[in-house]
């Protein structure tokens, strides 16, 4: 007789905070074999540090199957001839091809390149987009006003992507992440971006002057030796549109919550907005919108927190319950903008760690402050509990924010 594995916890109590059978999970069974919603199954780990082994270990490999964890409609997990049209590149890939791919894009995310590349940019839309709101009149939605157009216009500035072709990017992205819609439609949206970044690539090549990380990924591509293939540049060009968009969204719409409903919080922002710095490593951690997690495979038997993990089995980390460990972080339900913190997992961890994160974070540390000096009477437009969660996507996040003042 086989005996049904535990299903991975989904379903939240309260917003902000994960399922609360992580709290048990990571006392009583901190490595555990788990059912996914994708109806693999494999092992959990919920604790910080455990869950840091894991991504710092090199026999952990990124190659892991496309459909590991979230549950899709029309996707046979076992089947990964089901992929999609859509070349995951070197998020997938192991040591050296990872690196070496990595390292032609690393110059750019810095944080010194993107203070002098970027803020000044971010700077001035935010403000544009703050007096939209004041224009707009109340209640306004955050997401559609805020959290959508800024993390959108700042990957279209530095890939070099024309900001008006944004709709139809969109579209696409928001397709391609969307668990409830088919892998068929999943698959048109990623045919529309790959065709869209294709073009793009010739239009790059065919002008000499153009700008932008695109442009300078076309010129590496075309010197002697570059690794570079024109494949490789869609699946980067597409790659960056996707990452940098749907994540920052939603830590933006978060964020934004947690500060609305955490009084004494924004106070302390607002009181000393050179505070934002640790305030916003604080809601990345508090907040951890990766829900499900990532993936690794085994390579070989390994040993990790005192348990044997065979070749080949998939490992998977709950980054949003191991930045809630309470081995690694005091009280750490509670968002607390003086914690003494000196890393957290909402990027990941080891070579894989966020490529983007200093734009991320370039993103929450500008908006944040400035929206509630802005409105200091910012509130919630409807109860908390009628705030629209998206509760399945890969990312957490809110679908509507409406706000008044
Ligand atoms: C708050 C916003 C964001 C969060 C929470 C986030 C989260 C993550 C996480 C957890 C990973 C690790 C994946 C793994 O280990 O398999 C990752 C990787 C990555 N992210 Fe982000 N991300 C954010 C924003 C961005 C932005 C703005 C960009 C681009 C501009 C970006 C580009 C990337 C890329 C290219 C990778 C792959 C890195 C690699 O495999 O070496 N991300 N991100």
């Amino acid at each position: 007789m086989t005996v049904e594995l535990p299903a991975m916890p989904v379903e939240r109590e309260h917003p902000l905070d994960p399922p609360v059978e992580y709290h048990q999970l990571r006392e009583e069974q901190p490595i555990i074999r788990i059912r996914f919603p994708s109806g693999r199954t494999g092992w959990l780990v919920t604790r910080f540090e455990e869950g840091s082994q894991v991504f710092a270990d090199p026999r952990m490999s990124a190659r892991r199957p496309r459909h590991d964890i979230a549950a899709e409609d029309g996707v046979d997990p076992h089947d990964d001839g089901a992929t999609g049209v859509l070349d995951p590149g070197f998020v997938f890939m192991d040591e050296p091809d990872h690196g070496a791919y990595r390292r032609l894009l690393a110059g750019r995310f810095t944080p010194k390149s993107v203070q002098t590349r970027l803020q000044p940019y971010i700077d001035r839309i935010v403000t544009e987009h703050l007096d939209a709101i004041e224009a707009a009149g109340k209640p306004v939605d955050l997401i559609e006003h805020l959290g959508l157009p800024i993390p959108c216009l700042v990957i279209c500035e530095l890939l070099g992507v024309p900001y008006a072709d944004r709709d139809g990017f969109h579209h696409a992205t928001e397709a391609m992440m969307d668990v409830s819609k088919t892998q068929a439609e999943r698959d048109d949206g990623a045919r529309w971006l790959i065709g869209y970044i294709t073009d793009l690539v010739a239009a790059k090549r065919a002008d000499p002057s153009s700008e932008g990380l695109l442009a300078d990924l076309v010129r590496t591509a075309d010197q002697e030796d570059s690794i570079l293939t024109d494949k490789d540049l869609i699946s980067i060009g597409v790659l960056l549109l996707f990452a940098g968009h749907d994540t920052t969204m939603a830590m933006i719409g978060l964020s934004a919550l947690t500060l609305l409903t955490h009084p004494s919080q924004r106070q302390e922002l607002v009181d000393d907005p050179a505070k934002v710095g640790p305030a916003v490593e604080e809601l990345l951690r508090y907040l951890t919108i990766v829900q499900f997690g990532l993936g690794r495979v085994a390579k070989e038997d390994v040993e990790i927190g005192g348990q044997r993990i065979a070749t080949g089995d998939l490992v998977v980390v709950s980054m949003p319950a191991a930045n809630r460990d309470p081995r690694a972080f005091d009280d750490p339900d509670t968002p607390d903008f003086d914690r003494k913190m000196t890393r957290h997992l909402a990027f990941g961890y080891g070579v894989h760690q966020c490529l983007g994160q200093n734009v991320a974070r370039a993103e929450l540390r500008t908006i944040l402050p400035r929206l509630f000096e802005r409105f200091p009477g910012l509130r919630l437009a409807t109860p908390l509990d009628e705030v629209e969660m998206d509760t399945y996507g890969t990312n957490y996040g809110v679908r509507k924010l409406l706000v008044t003042w």
